[in-house]
């Protein structure tokens, strides 16, 4: 791998910010090799140098993977001239890594999204071929009824002609705004809320909940994300 600054790698790490790697390397809390480092803009092969602060190893990893709560009001996209982007919720050494979103929510989309710059498993993910079910929270318009859960049990044909793969609804709650979930193995443009409008139930709200085995982290406010743990990542390989 090529050299890069000492710096840089430690802060790709997302524990610490630029600010604190320069404080740490000053104090000689950081050790390159066993040997304290000087300065931050040594470079080194993070693939190959044992790079540890406070005698542990920093955890550098070639690709990064996040998860993500999407707010309301930001297009998953790497850049759009027309509004903010999820990437602009990210901090600078978080943006300088070439990450992307692993498919897409709707503006007005709340939930779980995935970035990662490993385009390989991310393009995976993504392909029909592995029938990766996602699963959003919806508030709709109208009361939702058993008929509703049949026409998306049987596979929904929208208006213009468009048949939707057999997914799946779950009525969590039914009254003039109804509640569900809904399970979809596909990811067509505007899915869900084209399916249940098709039913003459528009969605006032949505939010995913899970992909494939993740699922959105509780903790995670709109906007927030957090590193993937390794384990989550080899889970997502298989
Ligand atoms: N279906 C939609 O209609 N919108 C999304 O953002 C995701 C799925």
């Amino acid at each position: 791998m090529e050299k890069q600054r000492l710096d840089k790698i430690i802060a790709s790490t997302g524990k610490w910010s630029r600010k604190d790697v320069k404080l740490l390397i000053k104090q000689g809390r950081v050790l390159v090799n066993g040997v304290p480092a000087g300065s931050g803009d040594e470079k080194c092969d993070p693939s190959e140098a044992i790079i540890a602060v406070d005698g542990e190893d920093i955890g550098y990893r070639k690709v990064t993977w996040l998860m993500m709560n999407k707010p309301v009001g930001y297009l998953s996209a790497t850049e759009d001239g027309r509004g903010e982007t999820v990437l602009d919720l990210l901090p600078q050494e978080l943006q300088r890594q070439n990450l992307f979103p692993v498919g897409r929510l709707d503006k007005d989309t709340e939930g779980l999204l995935l970035l990662t710059n490993d385009g390989v498993l991310a393009h995976k993910l993504l392909s029909p071929k592995y029938h990766i079910d996602k699963v959003y929270y919806t508030r709709v318009q109208g009361q939702l009824e058993e008929a509703d859960c049949r026409a998306f049990r049987e596979g929904i044909v929208l208006g213009d002609g468009l048949h939707c793969m057999p997914a799946e609804l779950e009525i969590l709650s039914v009254g003039e705004v109804s509640e569900a979930h809904v399970t979809l193995r596909e990811g067509k443009f505007h899915q869900v809320k084209r399916m249940l409008a098709s039913r003459g139930k528009p969605v006032r709200y949505l939010r995913r909940i899970k992909m494939g085995k993740m699922t959105l982290d509780p903790d995670l406010l709109p906007g927030k994300y957090r590193f993937l743990s390794e384990d989550e990542v080899e889970k997502l390989r298989e």
